[in-house]
């Protein structure tokens, strides 16, 4: 007699049909409910923690509003959000893509904030066809990858313009001196078009230094930018760094004012480089004391849920689902088949692939969105083209300098 516990052929046939009727396939971990779910991945850990934080903050404030105003839905379908820490490595940055796509089936994907791993990130989104909206990525490869992939964001070529004007033209100086993170994309990417703009405007590159991430001692690379008499340091990198370089610059008796790019923008900036920051500048995303009525409500919003005054990064994350939530609205609206093959855990294949594309076509086409980072319009390129601002370390806070035009 055979065992009722036997292999039966047929009856695994009954079960895998029944699993793929119920969508229980394609990675095992997506759930069999009708909902919309969205990836996210940062760096919640690591040396730059303080961006997949921020950005994560800006994609719950954003969720919030969507569960105050439409409990939670768009088209009638509720929004998930599935995150995943990096741990601020690029090859971490691809595996967590890679879990949102095949086991969450994420139909899109918001980060990563550090070029470097958007570039590992995004070629994921662009294969499979899932697109991808960097909030704050700036170096101009990223969306480069493919037309899958967005930015809420100003690139680095104008990003890096903006500072050279504002050496050369604002601060009249002609000699000005470079420490680059050779390691970042980000900061090797801003340090050409920086040096490009500054010595087209007749301005001089006196000394050109490196360090890489984490980098502890920054003191023979301020020598030898010491020796040659800049009139300023530009150091365009992240924000822990920048501290721990701004304060041995200091001890060596450097005493010119650095410069520096979105990368220094982090609560934590002034927290690790104290004193040693006054009287730098940088550029960045948005200005905290813009009177602007949306930016200043968004303030008061974050303000109320955590205790504090957020960044740009949290800022550029919120504008970033709002974009992708006003997407599915209008993909809902527009075409209600292909926003139910989203939300639908059972639509596979061509189905679904066809609704990505609509999707991601709706994103291209974003146009005068009124985001608290200022109105955003993507280009043919899939960049957004913004004004920048320059921030003022000033009495240990970031103090509006001024704003640069595209
Ligand atoms: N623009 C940086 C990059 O591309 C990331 C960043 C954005 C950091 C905004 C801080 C604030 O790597």
């Amino acid at each position: 007699m055979r065992s009722r516990f036997a292999f039966r052929p047929a009856h695994a046939l009954v079960v895998l049909l029944a699993c793929a009727l119920a969508g229980c396939g394609g990675g095992g971990g997506g759930s069999s409910k009708d909902e919309l779910v969205i990836g996210e991945y940062g760096s919640m850990t690591g040396g730059d923690a303080d961006f997949g934080q921020s950005t994560k903050r800006g994609v719950d404030l954003a969720m919030d509003d969507l569960v105050a105003q439409k409990q939670g839905k768009v088209g009638g379908l509720p929004v998930r959000v599935v995150a995943e820490d990096d741990q601020g490595k690029p090859e971490e940055a691809a595996t967590a893509v890679q879990k949102l796509i095949n086991q969450d089936r994420v139909i899109a994907v918001i980060g990563e904030v550090a070029s470097s791993r958007s570039l590992a990130g995004g070629p994921i989104c662009q294969t499979a066809g899932v697109p991808m909206i960097s909030p704050s990525s700036t170096n101009p490869r990223v969306t480069e990858i493919g037309n899958y992939i967005f930015r809420m964001c100003f690139i680095d070529p104008f990003q890096g313009t903006v500072m050279a004007k504002f050496a050369a033209q604002n601060k009249h100086l002609k000699r000005v001196a470079i420490l680059k993170d050779v390691k970042n994309d980000y900061s090797v990417g801003l340090t050409q078009f920086f040096t490009d703009a500054f010595t087209k405007m007749g301005g001089q590159i006196v000394a050109l230094q490196a360090y890489s991430a984490g980098d502890q001692d920054f003191r023979a690379q301020l020598t030898a930018i010491k020796a040659k008499n800049p009139e300023a340091i530009y150091v365009p990198g992240y924000y822990g760094d920048v501290g721990l370089i701004a304060r041995q610059a200091r001890e060596l008796g450097l005493a010119q004012p650095i410069l520096g790019g979105d990368g220094w923008e982090s609560d934590q900036l002034i927290t690790i480089g104290g004193k040693a920051l006054e009287g730098s500048f940088y550029s960045n995303h948005f200005a905290a004391d813009n009177p602007d009525p949306k930016l200043q409500e968004f303030l008061g919003k974050h303000k109320k849920k955590y205790g504090m005054e957020p960044n740009a990064i949290v800022g550029l994350a919120y504008d970033a689902a709002n974009v992708l939530f006003l997407s599915l609205d209008k993909l809902s609206q527009q075409d209600p088949p292909a926003f139910k093959a989203l939300g639908s855990s059972q639509a596979g294949g061509a189905d679904r692939k066809a609704a990505l594309d609509k999707l991601r076509a709706i994103i291209a086409g974003t146009s005068n969105y009124p985001g608290v980072t200022g109105i955003i319009t993507l280009d043919d390129h899939r960049n957004a083209t913004k004004s920048a601002v320059v921030l003022e370390i000033k009495d240990g806070k970031k103090v509006y300098n001024t704003t640069i035009n595209p």
